[in-house]
């Protein structure tokens, strides 16, 4: 049985198979309307969600299966102190597969060791989200042809932001790659990342505070927003958060065959007036995210459509 709990889950082989799986299923949707008849997922959400939750259920609904699920903890009997591993073997009774995201980093890998189905990591703390690693290189693929010979730029919260952290574990698998990290210097990459994947793997990056500075040079720009929910107080969230706002006059300075990726939520790092500029592929990667949950379902649960 498999499951998913980081990027690196996928070998670089099985990833491919994934993404050009995703891209027949956007292709095809029909060859695959029934793939899931009979199978069910269960969605445990511990966290707020709008895309992650309703896209692994829109996946499934698209495949012929079934949904279940909770979308947060007081809705669930966490709230009356269940534990992970108690929930997923009762949720093991009623599904075939679940996404789990969770605020504590490694919840939905003590899940896993306890469930009788496959586990997806929907997220868990500060930690990782590889699904959305899983939209975010359909989209560059999609959009660039490629995953390799790619300057990428990640811009904003790179200390607490898992969609960054997936990113760079999955990216640096392949060839030519490189990061420009642009962040306040609060904010950086955590010396894990930086040390023990960027150096270690002599993947060339660097870091910069000026999103003007770094723009020119980019393939990719990956904005993110500040994670209030990862903040210990109040005072230092409302210092950040503004910090990177993307408007036109930013966007000027960027190559014309620069597209602009954001996993969102977006708050205020990506002005409005952006979103028609056709560089701005954010809710382009929305859709994406279904196809590619689409087929890691498959994936996951051995289903093989001719
Ligand atoms: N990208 C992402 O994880 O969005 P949600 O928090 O809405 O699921």
């Amino acid at each position: 049985m498999r499951h998913l709990m980081s990027p690196l889950d996928l070998s670089v082989e099985e990833l491919d198979d994934v993404l050009h799986l995703a891209q027949d299923i956007e292709a095809h949707p029909a060859k695959y309307a029934h793939a899931c008849d009979g199978k069910t997922l269960a969605t445990l959400f511990y966290e707020p969600s709008t895309r992650t939750r309703l896209s692994h259920e829109a996946a499934m609904l698209k495949l012929g299966g079934n949904i279940m699920g909770f979308s947060s903890a007081n809705s669930s009997s966490a709230s009356k102190g269940e534990s992970v591993s108690d929930t997923i073997r009762t949720v093991s009774c009623y599904a075939d597969i679940c996404a789990m995201r969770h605020p504590k980093e490694g919840a939905p890998m003590v899940a896993c060791r306890h469930s009788s189905i496959p586990v997806i990591n929907a997220g868990d703390g500060g930690h990782q989200h590889p699904t959305q690693t899983l939209t975010d290189l359909l989209t560059i693929l999609n959009l660039k042809g490629r995953l390799h010979n790619m300057t990428i730029g990640l811009c904003g919260d790179l200390k607490f932001g898992r969609t960054v952290h997936s990113l760079i574990h999955a990216l640096v698998r392949y060839t030519g790659i490189k990061f420009v990290l642009i962040s306040p210097e609060e904010l950086k990459l955590p010396d894990y990342i930086r040390n023990d994947v960027l150096d270690k793997k002599n993947v060339p990056y660097k870091e910069v505070v000026r999103l003007e500075e770094a723009l020119p040079e980019l393939d990719i720009l990956y904005m993110t927003r500040v994670q209030k929910e990862r903040f210990f107080n109040e005072e230092d969230y409302v210092r950040m958060k503004d910090f990177y706002i993307l408007d036109k006059e930013k966007m000027a300075l960027a190559p014309e065959d620069m597209y602009v990726l954001h996993p969102l939520p977006r708050v205020n790092e990506i002005a409005v007036e952006v979103d028609d500029d056709p560089r701005a592929a954010y809710f382009k990667q929305v859709q994406y995210g279904v196809y590619v949950r689409m087929a890691l379902i498959l994936t996951l649960l051995d289903i093989h459509v001719d």
